[in-house]
């Protein structure tokens, strides 16, 4: 029991890395405050873990949106009266090149990725702060180290999320609150699964290991971060990718 006692709030946890993340903290003891933008997904995921004796609640809301991940924030703080674990997990991309990118495209994918984790850090900062503890851990992408041609919006969100979590290192590891990243490779959910599978084979033989990601590889490495075992790490960013270099 990794977790035990711990709060954790996921964003984006009907699905993918989000959802395989809340099946693992739940095991190791967590109880879970639940987001994303479809409440059924959400109720799935929730119903599942109170089937193997975990505890689970959800809210559904929009990360981009400020008073949307109050609301979350206030359920958790409600149901369980405080706040451990944040994962700012939720995230999209909408691909094209530089030459074809549109404005929407480019905000859309900074408002969910970039601000989306400034608005849910924003809504539980004073609450860990308060506390004298709590774990943030932001999820950034390889995309966001190397740069990806077609994602200039994706990977400039991702890299932002590099520069948030080293300075939000800086400026909470005195409160006893650490602040941390994982940085995926290619990893199989959903928003892999648009991708042509010629693309994807092309992809899986530079990887060193030769294979992509399952959520659960990524899981592991938010368990570890957001677990008392990693007390003495901030601001790092875990890469999980197989070796990949894009
Ligand atoms: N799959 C990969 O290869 C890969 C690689 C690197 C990084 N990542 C990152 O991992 C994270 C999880 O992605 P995934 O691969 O599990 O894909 P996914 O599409 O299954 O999960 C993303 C989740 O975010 C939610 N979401 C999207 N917009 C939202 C919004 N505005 N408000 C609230 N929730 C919203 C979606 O509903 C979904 O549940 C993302 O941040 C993604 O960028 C994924």
């Amino acid at each position: 029991m990794r977790l035990d006692n711990k709060v954790a709030m996921i964003t984006g946890a009907g699905s993918g890395i989000g959802k395989e993340t809340a099946y693992l903290f739940a095991k190791e003891g967590a109880r879970l405050v639940l987001t994303g933008r479809t409440a059924e997904k959400l109720e799935k995921v929730c119903k599942e873990i109170r089937e193997n004796g975990g505890k689970a609640i959800f809210k559904t809301g929009d990360v981009s949106k400020r008073e949307d991940m109050d609301d979350v924030v206030n359920t958790a703080l409600n149901e369980f009266g405080k706040i451990d674990i944040l994962i700012n997990n939720a995230g999209i991309n909408k691909d094209a090149l530089i030459t074809k990118m549109t404005k929407e495209q480019w905000n859309s994918v900074i408002n969910v990725n970039l601000t989306g984790a400034f608005n849910c850090t924003q809504a539980v900062v004073d609450i860990m702060i308060h506390q004298g503890s709590g774990v943030i851990i932001n999820t950034t992408s390889i995309s966001g180290i190397y740069g990806n041609i077609g994602q200039a919006n994706y990977a400039s969100a991702k890299a932002g999320l590099i520069g948030l979590t080293r300075t939000l290192a800086k400026e909470l590891g005195k409160k006893g609150v650490r602040v941390n990243a994982v940085a995926p490779g290619l990893t199989i959910t959903p928003m892999t699964s648009k991708m042509p599978e010629k693309i994807l084979t092309i992809m899986k033989e530079k990887i060193p290991l030769r294979t992509l990601a399952e959520p659960i590889d990524i899981a592991y490495a938010y368990l570890y971060l957001a677990s008392d075992e990693a007390r003495y790490v901030n601001g790092a960013v875990l890469s999980v990718d197989g070796g990949l270099t894009i």
